[in-house]
């Protein structure tokens, strides 16, 4: 154990909700690993908690309004406690500051995602209690190293944020800010890291992650391609996955690296948002439904069994019905495994948020349509799936005794009955049953830990 725990009094204790995307449960968790430092200790029960985090995502209206309901309900919490701390990090924390304490004043500490360095001194009362500048220094020079203890066998690592596409509907340029990239010898010595503490995937993690570049170990400019073929050089890392991209930055390097490494998963995350020409140039996409599929074209040609995933936004201002019966043909014609879709919510600060919007009933009814199609066809490729063997790394118990729940190559959840097999185990399982989120297995092979 780490030597802070012989010298504090009695631990505090941290309780910390993530809303959002992954890169708020990487952040998260190195918030937790710096609070650690300053002796606290993180707790699943609100209830006993001496600070409450809230890590919040400002990306669509519901996302953000539900940290307000929730810091309702912590004022009950707040005035039997009065010294509990409460803090809210992440976008909404960028986006709206002080106005958070001025509509809640049960909050103590508001801490954007460019500050959380500071956050250990914030609740010390030794920096001031709101923080959301975007300091020059990257905030990771000055988190703790990750401490040495044994980690879940499947990882985050961000590798780079911010954004500087400006799609006209988005919130996080303005959240994250410019894209900023983490220098390679940073991103090697954290992958080894975790790789000693027990990790075998490492999910690489960017707002625009494929837009990552940087100096070389060998004196050149590195592309995000070249820096996946050096984590594929590590020992002991089996599995690569990287999420999310921008159609723009899928280089030559990195489709050819999902041709040529193996440990590069075949999943890929590739937003489109929508499968009009007029709706793209209108949402500031800088691409085509016609190049976007092109690219799909060349992915595939290099690893043919890649599954592909997307993210769409229905009701875009604008957006008529033959837009939507583009954006379905789009569908129809890539064939995704899943997707996530979204009604268009206008968000202030973007460019699209004074244009009309489209009539909720009607984003409604397309929504329902375009969900409709996507879940045929996330039902058909894990059909497909069933007689295949695949691989499967083990990450927990499953809820029946004697059952564990991996993630396969193509990331399904794959439930395996076993009373053998042990977390952090990388399987070979054929799959004998669809499930309408998961799938069924059976271990075809012992453990493949060599
Ligand atoms: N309204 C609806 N969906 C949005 N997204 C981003 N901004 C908005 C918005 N204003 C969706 C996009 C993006 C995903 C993370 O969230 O599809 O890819
Ligand atoms: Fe937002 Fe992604 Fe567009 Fe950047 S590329 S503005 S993060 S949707």
């Amino acid at each position: 154990m780490s030597d802070h725990d012989t010298t504090a009094p009695a631990a505090k204790k941290l309780f910390i909700k993530t809303y959002g995307c992954q890169m708020n449960v990487y952040d998260s968790q190195r918030m937790a690993e710096a609070m650690g430092s300053e002796g606290y200790v993180l707790t699943e029960d609100q209830s006993e908690a001496d600070m409450v985090l809230l890590n919040t995502c400002h990306i669509r209206e519901k996302a953000a309004e539900k940290l307000y309901s929730d810091l309702g309900r912590l004022k009950p919490l707040k005035a039997a406690r009065p010294d509990l701390k409460i803090g809210v990090a992440g976008c909404v924390a960028q986006a709206e500051g002080e106005e958070i304490v001025r509509r809640m004043p049960v909050v103590d500490l508001v801490v954007g995602p460019q500050t959380y360095h500071r956050l250990p001194a914030m609740a010390r009362g030794e920096a001031p209690n709101i923080l959301t500048d975007f300091p020059e220094e990257d905030k990771f020079d000055h988190l703790p190293e990750r401490r040495a203890t044994r980690r879940a066998p499947a990882a985050f690592l961000t590798v780079q944020e911010g954004c500087d596409k400006f799609c006209a509907f988005c919130v996080v340029p303005y959240t994250r800010g410019a894209e900023v990239s983490r220098p390679v010898e940073r991103i090697m010595r954290e992958a080894r890291d975790l790789v000693a503490r027990g990790v075998r995937e490492i999910t690489l993690l960017g707002q625009n992650v494929n837009g990552w570049h940087g100096l070389g170990e060998d004196g050149r400019e590195w592309g995000f391609g070249r820096l996946i073929r050096a984590l594929g050089e590590l020992d002991g890392l089996d599995r690569i996955r990287y999420t999310t991209s921008h159609p723009n930055d899928m280089a030559d390097d990195l489709i050819e690296a999902h041709r040529d490494v193996p440990q590069l998963m075949p999943y890929l995350h590739l937003p489109v948002q929508s499968g009009s020409d007029r709706i793209l140039k209108a949402m500031n996409r800088k691409h085509t439904a016609e190049q976007y599929l092109r690219l799909i074209d060349r992915i595939r040609a290099a690893r043919p069994d890649i599954l592909l995933t997307s993210d769409f936004i229905v009701g875009f201002p604008g957006e008529t019905d033959q837009d939507h019966q583009d954006t379905l043909r789009l569908i129809e014609e890539v064939g995704f495994g899943t997707a996530f879709s979204f009604k268009y919510s206008p968000r202030p600060g973007t460019p699209a948020y004074d244009r009309p919007e489209v009539d909720g009933a009607v984003a409604d009814a397309r929504l329902q349509e375009l969900q409709a199609l996507l879940t045929r066809q996330q039902k058909a490729t894990q059909e497909a799936m069933v007689g295949r063997t695949v691989g499967v790394l083990l990450e927990k118990q499953g809820r029946q005794p004697g059952q564990m729940i991996g993630k396969s190559d193509y990331l399904h959840s794959v439930f395996v009955d076993t009373t053998e097999a042990e977390i952090g185990d990388l399987l070979q399982v054929q799959i004998v049953e669809s499930a309408s989120n998961s799938l069924h297995g059976k271990i075809v092979s012992s453990p493949a830990n060599a």
